[in-house]
């Protein structure tokens, strides 16, 4: 298949490319390097299956020729802890409807990119694709990130409905690994990894005991190539998550990742941030998938548990901290 990734360069994206090389599909991919960088994806600069395209998706003309059989959408703002609410909503929703209208002109099929942040504060878990998206009051800039994600999933949907768009969502749980961005935008295990090797207090928002699941990326690449590739996924929205669950407390995980870093008999540094720090902030408390909907419609099953997983992202973010 010709596979268009848009934010290639990313974290994800450039994960999902080495996958699909490997499976023998052709991929382009476009990213405007805001968040990206290119040596995640300087493994595929001599495969000739692979370009790179230097550009911004919220211009509409970027993609015009670019024949795909489907699109995967990737580039994203996300949660606005310490940037603007203005940039995740207005570039989330340009990017989207500029990749929609391709896909509608073309007759390509949509992979979105969502989150687990849909779920918001909902405290019935664990999620499944049904359950209810509880949102926080609007003068909560984070929640921003989620219902931009929110109007995305429904923009497609009504796509599909008015126009025939042919679509899969997934919802990403806490995803990391190698090429992982190296600060919070990457999420809290890499800035962990990397106060860890520094010996540095770990600092924990809130008291810590807010849970998260995360998925080592392999999981999250495999059951996005499973959407690629199975046509059950067609119109159908999927939860993506790890092996066992693999709920754990946020404390708990800055101690896990300590001790891999520094040894088991090694005692973890960590200082508590209180939310105020962030302004008006709401965290959520929470967050398990059910990812029973992957496995049986799309037979995927994650390979991961958390402590492997985070052994080999300690590895590879190992060659940033003794530069
Ligand atoms: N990583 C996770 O755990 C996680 C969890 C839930 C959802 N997601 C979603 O998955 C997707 C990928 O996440 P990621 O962690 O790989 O993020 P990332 O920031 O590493 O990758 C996104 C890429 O998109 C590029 N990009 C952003 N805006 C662009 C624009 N206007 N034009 C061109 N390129 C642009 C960035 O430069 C970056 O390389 C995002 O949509 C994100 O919201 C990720």
């Amino acid at each position: 298949m010709k596979i268009l990734i848009t934010g290639v360069a990313g974290f994800i994206g450039s994960n999902l490319a080495k996958h699909l090389l490997k499976r023998g599909h052709s991929v382009v991919g476009i990213d405007n390097l805001n968040y990206g960088f290119l040596r995640n994806i300087e493994f595929a600069k001599n495969d000739s299956k692979f370009k790179f395209i230097l550009g911004d998706i919220a211009n509409p003309h970027i993609l015009t020729d670019i024949p795909a059989d489907i699109i995967v959408h990737l580039a994203s703002q996300k949660i606005p802890r310490y940037t603007n609410a203005l940039r995740t909503l207005d570039e989330n929703y340009l990017m989207l409807r500029n990749v929609v209208e391709k896909c509608r002109f073309d007759k390509t099929k949509i992979l979105f990119a969502s989150t687990s942040d849909v779920y918001g504060k909902n405290p019935n878990i664990p999620f499944n694709e049904n359950s209810d998206l509880v949102m926080g009051p609007t003068t909560v800039k984070r929640w921003a990130y989620a219902l931009s994600k929110m109007y995305g999933e429904q923009y497609i949907i009504a796509n599909k409905d008015e126009y025939g768009l042919k679509y899969t969502i997934a919802r990403f749980f806490g995803s990391y690994g190698p090429h992982q961005n190296l600060t919070w935008w990457g999420g809290p295990q890499s800035v962990f990894i990397e106060k860890a090797f520094k010996n540095e207090a770990i600092e924990v928002h809130g008291d810590g005991t807010q849970t998260r699941t995360f998925t080592y990326v392999d999981d999250t690449v495999g059951a996005l190539v499973s959407c690629i590739e199975n046509e059950k996924s067609d119109n159908e929205i999927f939860n993506t998550g790890s092996k066992s669950g693999g709920e754990i407390a946020i404390k708990d995980l800055a101690v896990m990742i300590w001790r891999l870093v520094n040894g088991e008999g090694s005692q973890p540094k960590i200082n508590f941030i209180p939310y105020t720090t962030f302004g008006n902030y709401e965290d959520v408390m929470r967050r398990v998938p059910d990812i029973s909907k992957l496995k049986t419609v799309l037979n995927f099953e994650p390979q991961w548990e958390l402590e492997e997983g985070l052994k080999l992202t300690i590895e590879w973010q190992k060659q940033f901290m003794t530069k």
